[in-house]
């Protein structure tokens, strides 16, 4: 399998390339992020407890976030692999995602991030805002809490997949299919 973990700040282009790299590599794409959007739209009982810190910018307790991805990765066992997008967002979060994936004989094959400066980043989530119907990125101040939460609880994530040799990062600034393009270098030497 391949298990990619496509990392990097809000707004860096996660959701975006995790669409075209779903087709050049049949693997199945898990935004956390989206499915606690399914789950608010319909307003079912884990929706309903994420809300409050979705609104806020603010991370959503890791058993809540840790439980969803597992039960959403145990609905879809055979396939080629996972593109998780979103996830994982702190220490606890790698620490069970990689005992969920040796429970399966797998790993962790990448963690691949997309680096992209703090006032792009604000630019596009507020044009992403204009059409994306998400609450979340209509406001600069909320946004700018989800760009601090990243780089205190998130950035860690880098460093625990750095230190056993499966973390890059790559330029998220370019066309999509530039980028595209370097994601594809990053998977093709695996
Ligand atoms: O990944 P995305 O930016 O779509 O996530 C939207 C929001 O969902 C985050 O700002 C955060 O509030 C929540 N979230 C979380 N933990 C995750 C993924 C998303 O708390 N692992
Ligand atoms: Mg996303």
């Amino acid at each position: 399998m391949i298990n990619l973990i496509l990392f990097g700040p809000p707004g860096s282009g996660k959701g975006t390339q995790a669409q075209k790299l779903v087709e050049q590599y049949e693997l199945l794409h898990i935004s956390t992020g989206d499915l606690f959007r399914n789950e608010m739209s319909n307003d079912t009982p884990l929706g309903k407890q994420a809300k409050s810190f979705i609104a806020k910018g603010e991370l959503v307790p890791d058993e809540v976030t840790i439980g969803m991805l597992r039960n959403k990765v145990e609905a879809n066992p055979n396939v080629r692999g996972y593109i998780f997008d979103g996830f994982p967002r702190t220490i606890a979060q790698s620490v069970a995602l990689d005992t969920l994936l040796s429970e399966k004989n797998e790993e962790v094959s990448k963690l691949i991030m997309l680096e992209v400066p703090d006032d792009e980043i604000v630019d596009r989530i507020l044009k992403r805002g204009e059409t994306s119907g998400r609450t979340d990125d209509l406001d600069s101040s909320i946004i700018r809490n989800r760009i601090e939460i990243y780089k205190n609880e998130t950035t860690p994530v880098y460093d625990f997949y750095s230190v056993k040799g499966k973390a890059v990062r790559i330029n998220g600034v370019g066309s999509i299919q530039e980028i595209f393009d370097r994601l594809c270098d990053e998977i093709d030497n695996l």
